[in-house]
């Protein structure tokens, strides 16, 4: 199977930070980076910042990104943030999918099916998150549920459009509390993924990455990044304290 050559590990920076905040923090995480190279590191953030992002990342080895982006191209919505502008500001990365979204906004598969589609298109990489609710997964149907997710992309674009490209598997559960799931859950669930993708041997999905988010910290960091079938991490709250979110990244870069 595909395996890719280098990890990832992606911050989500959510809803925080400030023009003050951010200079102090990505200049603390780049300096502290600059010699990591065995893996890629991006940073997600809040639209206003990327302007930010770029000017302080666009000499080094850290990409950055947005959390979310528009379905359409151009025209009539109000507030939405099209592929093109993220492009403007060289981002590399669109969250697509975040759980914290479909929630609270009600996206739905189709949505972020399209969503997916628009950031290939613009060479870009998305960064689609899947994963199951609390109650899915004690009803044992979290391998269902992921599949319906990543489905709903493959029956409207195909498997090609999977090729370098981000899969983040994270358990609703895991995300904001402190109950990351285990290497073995998360490895029963990465190896899910790729069997799926990889099950359509008409096509050959290169560099593909299937990483692992939630509650990732510096204690666990190791223990899940450090599995064969989960190629880095996606990190909310690590990724607001630059120590821990070093911390991390050198981890991952040691494995
Ligand atoms: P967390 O968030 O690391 O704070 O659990 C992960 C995420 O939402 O991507």
């Amino acid at each position: 199977m595909n395996k890719v050559s280098k990890k990832v590990v992606v911050g989500n920076l959510k809803m925080n930070g400030s023009l003050d905040f951010n200079e102090k923090h990505f200049n603390q995480i780049k300096i502290a980076l600059k010699d990591v190279n065995t893996i890629d590191i991006g940073i997600c953030v809040s639209y206003p910042y990327l302007f930010q992002a770029q000017m302080i990342f666009q000499d080094s080895n850290i990409s950055w990104g947005s959390q979310n982006v528009a379905k359409d191209e151009k025209g009539p919505f109000t507030g939405e943030v099209s592929v093109a502008m993220l492009t403007d500001f060289n981002a590399k990365y669109a969250i697509v999918g975040h759980s914290e979204r479909s929630t609270a906004y009600c996206e739905s598969d189709e949505n972020i099916a399209t969503k997916f589609s628009i950031v290939k298109s613009k060479s870009m990489t998305p960064l689609l998150c899947v994963g199951e609710t609390l109650i899915e997964r004690e009803a044992g149907i979290m391998e269902r549920v992921v599949a319906n997710q990543i489905e709903t992309i493959r029956k409207k674009y195909g498997t090609n459009v999977f090729k370098n490209s981000i899969i983040a598997y994270e358990p609703i559960w895991a995300i904001g509390s402190d109950l990351a799931a285990s290497p073995e859950q998360a490895d029963h669930m990465c190896n899910f993924i790729r069997n799926l993708i990889h099950e359509d041997k008409n096509n050959s999905i290169d560099d593909l990455k299937i990483i692992y988010g939630g509650s990732v910290n510096s204690k666990n960091a190791l223990q899940l990044c450090g599995l064969e079938s989960v190629d880095g991490a996606l990190i909310g709250r690590g990724s607001l304290n630059a120590e821990e979110f070093i911390k991390i990244c050198q981890i991952v870069n040691s494995i």
